[in-house]
């Protein structure tokens, strides 16, 4: 059966998905990429020796069948796309999960990982039995959030859905929180803050049979600071898996 990899945007996260690949990390056997600005798609493809189609278009993308689509591009290509994805049956991995908070995501076909946190296999059964409370708190350097402020300043307080709204490039985390533990609403504060170098995500839970407390500290990405690597890493363990089904 075909092992044929779609990739829309060749980015951070599409770059270090593409490597793993090179890498034999996950096994495919040809990656058909898509990115609105060509250059990206060709220095992706020039990086690699392994075999990259650069499609024109999601639907050249599509039509050229791959078995699973990632989408690292960014929340207005996942409204853009959605439609076309839906039509195509195929199975697809969406990283700016922020768009799918306005979209119906009631398909099989639609897949997101964990992202630049952990702990959903947790998250989601507490959910089921009944979340009191739930808070996320993302602590990041100002470079991280476009910013340039030399002490601690909270830039935002509020719930998840807003978050995404406000911050898409930044607060996917929130959204994913919000689509994992839903109809719970995930209350989300965002500090810029000088003083940590690695993007932090705290979350506190308060649910029917207990508490949770869960802590990420990820190194940015290189290329992309408002991006984690665990993001990417985290898009490739989901592509492996799926790959395999
Ligand atoms: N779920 C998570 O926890 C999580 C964590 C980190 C990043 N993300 C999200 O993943 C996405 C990708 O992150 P990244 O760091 O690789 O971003 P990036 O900015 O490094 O790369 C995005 C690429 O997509 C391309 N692109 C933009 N709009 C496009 C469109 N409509 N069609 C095709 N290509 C398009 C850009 O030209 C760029 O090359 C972002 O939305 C980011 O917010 C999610």
């Amino acid at each position: 059966m075909s092992k044929k990899v779609g990739l829309i945007g060749c980015g951070a996260i599409g770059t270090v998905l593409a490597e793993a690949i090179e890498r034999k990390l996950v096994v495919c056997d040809e990656l058909v990429v898509f990115d609105v600005d060509v250059a990206k798609a060709q220095k992706l493809k020039a990086a690699l020796d392994f075999p990259v189609k650069i499609a024109g278009s999601v639907d050249e993308l599509l039509a050229s069948k791959p078995k699973v689509v990632v989408e690292a591009a960014g929340q207005q290509a996942v409204r853009e796309y959605y439609g076309k994805l839906l039509a195509a049956n195929v199975d697809f991995i969406v990283m700016s999960t922020g768009a799918l908070l306005d979209l119906n995501t009631n398909t099989p076909k639609l897949h997101f990982p964990s992202g630049a946190i952990g702990g959903l296999d947790a998250l989601s059964p507490a959910a089921l039995a009944g979340i009191d409370e739930i808070t996320l708190t993302s602590r990041k350097n100002p470079k991280a959030l476009g910013k340039t402020n030399t002490q601690e300043v909270t830039l935002y307080e509020g719930y998840a859905e807003e978050a995404a709204r406000q911050f898409p490039r930044e607060m996917n985390v929130a959204a994913t929180l919000a689509l994992t533990v839903k109809p719970a609403k995930v209350k989300v504060k965002v500090v810029s803050d000088p003083a940590v170098t690695r993007n932090t995500h705290q979350i506190h839970v308060k649910w029917r049979f207990g508490e949770m407390n869960l802590q990420f500290a990820n190194d940015p990405h290189p290329d992309n600071p408002h991006t984690s690597a665990l993001a990417a890493w985290s898009a490739i363990n989901l592509l492996k898996s799926q790959l395999e089904k």
